[in-house]
Protein backbone atom coordinates (compact mmCIF):
# COMPACT_ATOMS: atom_id res chain seq x y z
CA UNK A 1 0.00 0.00 0.00
CA UNK A 2 1.34 3.14 -0.82
CA UNK A 3 1.75 6.27 1.72
CA UNK A 4 0.89 9.98 2.09
CA UNK A 5 3.46 12.22 2.65
CA UNK A 6 1.47 15.85 3.26
CA UNK A 7 4.20 18.32 2.12
CA UNK A 8 3.96 21.72 4.95
CA UNK A 9 5.17 23.93 2.15
CA UNK A 10 1.61 24.72 1.16
CA UNK A 11 0.45 25.01 4.88
CA UNK A 12 0.07 28.18 6.74
CA UNK A 13 3.18 28.57 8.53
CA UNK A 14 1.28 30.59 11.15
CA UNK A 15 -0.70 27.36 12.53
CA UNK A 16 2.37 24.60 11.32
CA UNK A 17 1.02 22.28 14.06
CA UNK A 18 -2.22 22.37 14.09
CA UNK A 19 -2.27 21.55 10.11
CA UNK A 20 0.22 18.89 11.08
CA UNK A 21 -2.35 17.78 13.36
CA UNK A 22 -5.17 17.78 10.90
CA UNK A 23 -3.33 15.77 8.46
CA UNK A 24 -2.17 13.01 11.20
CA UNK A 25 -5.99 12.95 12.07
CA UNK A 26 -6.75 12.23 8.51
CA UNK A 27 -4.65 9.52 8.38
CA UNK A 28 -1.03 10.96 6.89
CA UNK A 29 1.95 8.69 6.95
CA UNK A 30 4.68 10.91 6.84
CA UNK A 31 5.52 14.84 7.34
CA UNK A 32 7.24 15.75 3.97
CA UNK A 33 9.22 18.66 4.57
CA UNK A 34 10.50 21.00 2.12
CA UNK A 35 14.39 22.63 2.82
CA UNK A 36 15.14 25.25 0.30
CA UNK A 37 18.19 27.68 0.42
CA UNK A 38 17.34 30.03 -2.47
CA UNK A 39 20.65 28.72 -4.46
CA UNK A 40 20.03 25.35 -5.85
CA UNK A 41 16.21 26.31 -5.70
CA UNK A 42 14.93 29.99 -6.40
CA UNK A 43 12.95 29.72 -3.22
CA UNK A 44 13.67 29.48 0.62
CA UNK A 45 11.22 27.89 3.02
CA UNK A 46 11.91 26.18 6.53
CA UNK A 47 15.10 25.18 7.85
CA UNK A 48 16.39 23.12 10.81
CA UNK A 49 15.15 25.21 14.22
CA UNK A 50 11.57 24.75 12.50
CA UNK A 51 11.61 21.58 11.93
CA UNK A 52 13.15 20.70 15.54
CA UNK A 53 10.07 22.75 16.80
CA UNK A 54 7.54 20.77 14.84
CA UNK A 55 9.35 17.14 16.76
CA UNK A 56 7.58 17.43 19.82
CA UNK A 57 4.11 17.79 17.84
CA UNK A 58 3.79 14.56 16.57
CA UNK A 59 5.27 10.79 16.33
CA UNK A 60 4.77 10.82 12.43
CA UNK A 61 8.21 10.02 10.65
CA UNK A 62 9.34 13.52 9.45
CA UNK A 63 10.83 12.99 5.42
CA UNK A 64 12.87 15.79 5.08
CA UNK A 65 13.51 16.85 1.49
CA UNK A 66 16.86 18.84 1.45
CA UNK A 67 16.72 21.17 -1.74
CA UNK A 68 19.87 22.94 -0.87
CA UNK A 69 23.41 23.09 -1.96
CA UNK A 70 26.11 21.34 -0.35
CA UNK A 71 23.78 18.85 1.70
CA UNK A 72 26.96 16.87 3.05
CA UNK A 73 27.40 19.79 5.74
CA UNK A 74 24.28 19.52 7.60
CA UNK A 75 23.17 15.99 7.74
CA UNK A 76 23.40 15.71 11.27
CA UNK A 77 21.92 18.87 12.12
CA UNK A 78 18.96 17.27 10.58
CA UNK A 79 19.34 14.02 12.00
CA UNK A 80 19.59 16.22 15.26
CA UNK A 81 16.20 18.27 14.65
CA UNK A 82 14.43 14.73 14.56
CA UNK A 83 14.36 13.69 10.60
CA UNK A 84 13.53 10.21 9.99
CA UNK A 85 14.19 10.82 6.27
CA UNK A 86 16.60 12.57 4.69
CA UNK A 87 17.21 12.84 0.78
CA UNK A 88 19.28 14.97 -0.90
CA UNK A 89 19.27 16.17 -4.22
CA UNK A 90 21.89 13.71 -7.16
CA UNK A 91 22.36 17.00 -8.88
CA UNK A 92 23.97 19.06 -5.66
CA UNK A 93 26.15 15.49 -4.40
CA UNK A 94 29.36 14.83 -6.39
CA UNK A 95 30.06 12.24 -3.83
CA UNK A 96 26.72 10.94 -3.42
CA UNK A 97 27.89 7.77 -2.76
CA UNK A 98 29.47 9.24 0.58
CA UNK A 99 26.65 11.42 1.54
CA UNK A 100 24.50 8.13 1.59
CA UNK A 101 26.72 6.45 3.62
CA UNK A 102 27.15 9.68 6.45
CA UNK A 103 23.38 9.30 6.64
CA UNK A 104 23.19 5.74 7.08
CA UNK A 105 25.64 6.12 10.12
CA UNK A 106 22.94 8.11 11.66
CA UNK A 107 20.75 5.22 11.20
CA UNK A 108 18.10 7.05 9.91
CA UNK A 109 16.64 6.37 6.11
CA UNK A 110 19.10 7.83 2.97
CA UNK A 111 16.75 8.92 -0.13
CA UNK A 112 17.97 10.74 -3.44
CA UNK A 113 16.20 13.12 -5.40
CA UNK A 114 16.10 13.38 -8.72
CA UNK A 115 15.30 16.72 -11.07
CA UNK A 116 12.74 15.76 -14.19
CA UNK A 117 15.80 16.51 -16.43
CA UNK A 118 18.37 14.30 -14.32
CA UNK A 119 18.52 10.77 -15.88
CA UNK A 120 17.65 7.58 -14.40
CA UNK A 121 21.66 6.55 -14.98
CA UNK A 122 22.87 9.30 -12.87
CA UNK A 123 21.35 7.32 -9.69
CA UNK A 124 22.02 3.59 -11.15
CA UNK A 125 25.16 2.48 -9.34
CA UNK A 126 23.96 3.77 -5.73
CA UNK A 127 20.65 2.10 -5.83
CA UNK A 128 21.31 -0.57 -3.71
CA UNK A 129 22.74 1.62 -1.49
CA UNK A 130 19.61 3.91 -0.53
CA UNK A 131 15.92 3.46 0.75
CA UNK A 132 14.13 5.81 -1.29
CA UNK A 133 14.47 7.76 -4.36
CA UNK A 134 12.41 10.84 -5.09
CA UNK A 135 10.94 11.35 -8.34
CA UNK A 136 10.58 15.21 -8.59
CA UNK A 137 7.48 15.77 -11.39
CA UNK A 138 7.83 19.44 -11.28
CA UNK A 139 10.61 21.60 -10.83
CA UNK A 140 11.73 22.12 -7.68
CA UNK A 141 11.16 24.92 -5.67
CA UNK A 142 7.62 25.86 -5.27
CA UNK A 143 4.06 24.33 -4.69
CA UNK A 144 1.01 24.17 -6.77
CA UNK A 145 2.47 23.30 -10.32
CA UNK A 146 1.85 20.95 -12.75
CA UNK A 147 3.05 17.32 -13.04
CA UNK A 148 4.97 16.73 -16.24
CA UNK A 149 3.48 13.96 -18.28
CA UNK A 150 6.80 13.22 -19.18
CA UNK A 151 8.09 11.82 -15.83
CA UNK A 152 5.11 8.98 -16.10
CA UNK A 153 8.35 6.92 -18.28
CA UNK A 154 10.75 7.87 -15.70
CA UNK A 155 8.65 6.09 -12.81
CA UNK A 156 7.85 3.10 -14.12
CA UNK A 157 11.39 2.38 -15.59
CA UNK A 158 12.80 3.56 -12.48
CA UNK A 159 10.30 0.63 -11.25
CA UNK A 160 11.38 -1.59 -13.77
CA UNK A 161 14.87 -1.18 -12.44
CA UNK A 162 14.14 -1.29 -8.98
CA UNK A 163 12.70 -4.85 -9.49
CA UNK A 164 15.03 -6.43 -11.87
CA UNK A 165 18.08 -5.86 -9.30
CA UNK A 166 15.47 -6.92 -6.77
CA UNK A 167 15.84 -4.13 -4.46
CA UNK A 168 13.55 -2.75 -1.55
CA UNK A 169 13.70 0.73 -2.74
CA UNK A 170 10.69 2.91 -1.97
CA UNK A 171 9.64 5.65 -4.89
CA UNK A 172 8.53 9.00 -3.83
CA UNK A 173 6.80 10.99 -6.05
CA UNK A 174 6.49 15.05 -5.32
CA UNK A 175 4.87 17.63 -7.56
CA UNK A 176 1.50 18.25 -9.29
CA UNK A 177 -0.16 15.00 -7.86
CA UNK A 178 -3.73 15.60 -6.78
CA UNK A 179 -6.88 13.48 -6.44
CA UNK A 180 -7.58 13.89 -9.92
CA UNK A 181 -4.23 11.93 -10.46
CA UNK A 182 -3.15 10.60 -8.08
CA UNK A 183 -4.29 6.47 -8.70
CA UNK A 184 -2.55 6.63 -11.90
CA UNK A 185 0.69 7.82 -10.12
CA UNK A 186 0.69 4.78 -8.23
CA UNK A 187 -0.27 2.76 -11.09
CA UNK A 188 3.03 3.95 -12.33
CA UNK A 189 5.15 2.69 -9.69
CA UNK A 190 4.58 5.28 -6.34
CA UNK A 191 5.17 3.95 -3.10
CA UNK A 192 4.97 7.51 -0.94
CA UNK A 193 2.73 10.57 -2.18
CA UNK A 194 3.68 13.49 -1.66
CA UNK A 195 0.84 16.34 -2.07
CA UNK A 196 1.25 19.67 -0.94
CA UNK A 197 -1.46 22.26 -2.63
CA UNK A 198 -3.82 19.42 -2.60
CA UNK A 199 -3.99 18.76 0.29
CA UNK A 200 -2.98 22.25 2.52
CA UNK A 201 -5.17 24.54 0.07
CA UNK A 202 -8.25 22.80 0.64
CA UNK A 203 -11.29 24.27 2.71
CA UNK A 204 -11.33 21.03 4.71
CA UNK A 205 -7.95 20.01 5.02
CA UNK A 206 -9.19 16.41 7.72
CA UNK A 207 -11.39 15.47 5.06
CA UNK A 208 -9.10 16.30 2.26
CA UNK A 209 -6.39 14.14 3.24
CA UNK A 210 -9.28 11.32 4.15
CA UNK A 211 -9.77 11.39 0.23
CA UNK A 212 -6.80 11.29 -0.66
CA UNK A 213 -6.51 7.89 1.68
CA UNK A 214 -8.96 6.20 0.46
CA UNK A 215 -7.89 6.59 -3.11
CA UNK A 216 -4.72 5.35 -2.27
CA UNK A 217 -6.20 2.42 -0.95
CA UNK A 218 -8.41 1.50 -3.16
C1 LIG B 1 8.49 21.40 -4.56
C2 LIG B 1 8.46 20.56 -3.32
C3 LIG B 1 7.18 19.85 -3.12
C4 LIG B 1 5.95 20.75 -3.09
C5 LIG B 1 4.91 20.00 -3.83
O1 LIG B 1 9.76 21.82 -4.81
O2 LIG B 1 9.48 19.59 -3.31
O3 LIG B 1 7.22 18.97 -2.02
O4 LIG B 1 5.47 21.08 -1.83
O5 LIG B 1 3.80 20.81 -3.97
P1 LIG B 1 2.53 20.40 -4.81
O6 LIG B 1 2.01 19.11 -4.24
O7 LIG B 1 1.60 21.55 -4.61
O8 LIG B 1 2.97 20.24 -6.25
ZN1 LIG C 1 9.38 18.03 -1.67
Amino acid sequence: MAKLSPSLLSADFGRLAEQIKEVETGGADLIHLDVMDGHFVPNISLGIPVIKSLRKVTKLPFDVHLMIEKPERYIEDFVNAGADIITVHQEVSPHLHRTIQNIKSYDVKAGIAINPSTPLENIKYVLNDIDMVLVMTVNPGFGGQSLIKEMKHKIIELKRMIKDKGLNVEIEVDGGVKLENVREVIDWGADVIVAGSAIFKAEDVIKQTKKFKDLINR
